[in-house]
């Protein structure tokens, strides 16, 4: 027998187990494993035979590390159907996460019995790709079309409740002995006689409504998953489903399958599973480092940030005492995250009870004294050095001295804020992004002084709050603001050099990124980087090509969405954008200054230069040691800057193209723009000659 894959007789029933950690995911062993015990089963004394899993969870999908090698038999399809096909009753038994081919071998049983807390779903369009295992075919036969979108489009699980009212569950049951219930289940449906349920027999025909709810979805899904291919191969599929019966639906699944395996949106997808997973690990820590129980949070400033923060905390039950200068400024947060969460139940993510809950997590302060006893304190005051080394000081002398001090910044120094204490080892920054309870990102800065405990421990509590956390070296911008001050010159520049902001941004939109440079600034504001540039010596703020027209605009009072206007006009209604005469006036004006002459510039242009700006910072960020690894990166951009994670990152991206590919139109805009700022990174060009790879940089 296999070492993953045991198979014994309870009784009359054959009980398969899978034991394969940490996820029990399909592999070639699992698989072989599976099949040679489902031909046992077809001889002995078996009347009914149990699928069943040890560990945490059903198998939770194919093994995607095997995906892109060489296939090798059993194919999962091959597996599925000889448990189609089986002599004796089938029966999954599902605790933990069935999912993808998990769910899909699941479906292939003829029946399923599911712990209450388990959850099943299919979520290989977060990977690129779709159901391959005919998860598109028996499950629009099971649950309808309408469930059948959801569940695949969405890739979200769902519990086992529901997944028994979609009719893709056959009994839900509570209690420890899953498997003892599932053999008493199965002795059930031999003694019944059962039928051995098919999904593939289920009738499935298409009502016009349904035909509506496809086009619809098909369209709104054009807009929600822009620039995506699986989502849209998925409604194929179910189409097939319903049209071409079941073998020929399967053909065509199958067909989809390798289609989008193929193609590079999977690979960047795939990539980017790993690389969250990857991102929370750091680099040489020692095992046995102590982690900081976090029970009590303190945060400072409660305006928009400090009040997100909040929120990420309160949730997951964690107390919060939220500071502010006076109690007018405290209730005004409150009263805002108040506001926030009605919006939410109005949506119905939370229910009134919970967020009375939650709320009670929250307790407002105007004194730094009622922090004394916290386990973690997170500064969201101004983004002003002096200032925010007089609150690390007047912590200091509060908190308790095991209380770990966490600084919000997006720019300063964490060993200038560091040095204002008399425990430098216990500071860090914790970089949230805005909206703070809405961004998954969370850049972890290590100072020069943090302690490997105040690290882990963040990485740690960061998780626990949802957040996907990457750790980041101590440098101006840390690793994504850094970034993006040369893809924000490439955008202002182009902007000087002949583009208009509707043309970079819709540029930018139309190959992936989530909004393009000009909106982010109108977005987050553009005084920010007006009053960050404030602090900055004339060398450091760069050429004024690459930031006159932003200062003029600011002057101008249009300060972005916030006052109505910035790059862009904006609807006080539907805040739609709209171009603006009055900018490209500005524009007209500065380059007239500057003795700038503008230009056609194509759209390809503007993504090359403003891709490759940001990846070729990335690469200098890591011969800096600034980010642990190249795919660090790629989350950072995924999750925090509306990079498309079907482009994987900008890392990803830049092999994806080619490095020599990038070098060389790199070295072009070099040549043909500026060399100053088109330095390539040493790494890069090392990388481009010797063919290697970023993930062994
Ligand atoms: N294949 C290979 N490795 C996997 C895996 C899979 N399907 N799922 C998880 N792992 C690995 C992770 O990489 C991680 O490895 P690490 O410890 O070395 O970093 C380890 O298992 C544990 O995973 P998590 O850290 O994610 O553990 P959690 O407990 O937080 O989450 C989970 C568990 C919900 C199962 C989550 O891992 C998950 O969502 N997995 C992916 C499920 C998935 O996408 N399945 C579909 C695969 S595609 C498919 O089935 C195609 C089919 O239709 C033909």
């Amino acid at each position: 027998m296999s070492p993953v894959v045991s198979y014994a007789l309870h009784g009359n029933i054959g009980v398969i187990s899978v034991d394969n950690a940490p996820v029990n995911a399909l592999s070639h062993a699992v698989r072989s494993g599976i099949a040679e015990a489902l031909t046992a089963a077809y001889s002995d004394a078996s009347q009914a035979v149990i699928i069943s899993c040890a560990g945490r969870t059903f198998i939770a999908g194919a093994d995607i590390t095997e995906f892109g090698k060489p296939p090798q038999e059993p194919s999962l399809p091959d597996l599925l159907e000889q448990l189609d096909n089986h002599p004796k009753i089938t029966v999954a038994a599902l605790h933990g996460t069935a999912l993808g081919g998990g769910f899909e071998t699941a479906l292939s049983c003829n029946y399923r019995i599911a712990l209450a807390s388990a959850k099943v779903g299919l979520p290989e369009v977060k990977l690129g790709l779709l159901p391959g295992a005919g998860g598109t075919q028996r499950v629009p036969r099971l649950a309808g079309v309408e469930g059948a979108i959801s569940l695949m489009t969405t890739g979200n699980p769902i519990n086992a409740k529901k997944a028994a009212e979609l009719s893709l569950v056959d009994r839900v049951v509570n209690g420890d002995d899953l498997v003892a219930q599932a053999v008493a289940y199965a002795e059930e449906l031999v003694a019944a006689n059962a039928p051995q349920k098919q999904a593939r027999t289920a009738q499935i025909t298409l009502t016009d409504s349904d035909r509506a709810m496809l086009n619809q979805q098909r369209t709104q899904l054009l807009k929600k998953t822009r620039g995506e291919t699986a989502p849209q191969r998925i409604i194929d599929c179910i189409e097939a489903a319903a049209e071409l019966g079941f073998e020929e639906g399967l053909r065509r699944e199958r067909e989809l399958f390798m289609e989008c395996m193929a193609d590079p949106q999977s690979a960047a997808m795939r990539h980017m599973f790993f690389a969250e997973r990857a991102a929370a690990k750091i680099n040489s820590l020692p095992k046995d480092t102590p982690i900081v129980d976090i029970q009590r949070v303190g945060i400072i400033g409660a305006g928009t940030m400090g009040g997100g923060i909040a929120m990420c905390f309160a949730q997951v039950g964690i107390h919060v005492t939220l500071v502010d200068m006076s109690e007018d400024a405290v209730k005004a947060g409150l009263d805002k995250i108040a506001k926030n969460y009605a919006i939410s139940v109005s949506r119905g993510r939370f229910s009134e009870a919970q967020v009375a809950s939650i709320m009670a997590n929250i307790t407002p302060s105007s004194s730094y004294q009622d922090l004394a006893e916290v386990d973690l304190v997170i500064e969201a005051v101004f983004e002003n050095l002096a200032v925010k080394q007089e609150v690390f000081k007047t912590l200091d002398g509060i908190c308790k001295p095991c209380a770990i001090l966490a600084s919000n910044t997006s720019y300063q120094n964490i060993d200038e804020i560091a040095a204002a204490t008399s425990r430098p080892s216990s500071v860090l920054g914790m970089h949230f992004f805005s909206p703070a309870n809405v961004m998954k990102l969370l850049e972890v800065v290590r100072g020069a002084e943090s302690s490997d405990s105040i690290i882990a421990t963040a990485m740690t509590v960061s998780k626990k709050i949802g957040k996907v956390p990457v750790l980041s070296g101590m440098c101006y911008g840390f690793i994504g603001n850094r970034m993006l001050r040369p893809y924000s010159r490439e955008a202002a520049l182009c902007l000087m050099e002949g583009a208009t902001p509707a043309q970079i941004d819709g540029a930018m939109e139309r190959w992936g990124m989530a909004m393009g440079p000009m909106a982010v600034g109108d977005l987050a504001g553009l005084d920010i980087g007006y009053k960050a540039r404030e602090q900055l010596t004339e060398e450091q703020k760069g050429e004024p090509a690459s930031y006159l027209v932003a200062d003029r605009l600011v002057e101008a009072g249009r300060l972005g969405q916030k006052s109505g206007a910035g790059y862009y006009q904006y609807d006080p209604e539907t805040r739609r954008r709209m171009d603006d005469p009055a900018v490209m006036e500005i524009v007209a004006a500065t380059c007239a200054e500057l003795g700038i002459n503008r230009r056609t510039i194509s759209d390809e242009e503007i993504v090359d230069r403003l891709t490759l700006a940001l990846a070729n910072e990335g690469a200098k960020i890591l011969e800096d040691g600034i980010a642990q690894r190249a795919s660090d990166i790629d989350v950072v951009y995924c999750y925090g800057y509306g990079f498309p994670r079907f482009k994987g990152g900008p890392m990803h991206n830049l092999e994806a193209v080619g490095i020599p590919r990038a070098v060389a139109r790199m070295e072009e805009f070099a040549s043909k723009l500026s060399a100053q700022n088109w330095q390539t990174a040493k790494t890069l060009q090392e990388l481009s000659t010797n063919g290697g790879k970023l993930a062994d940089v």
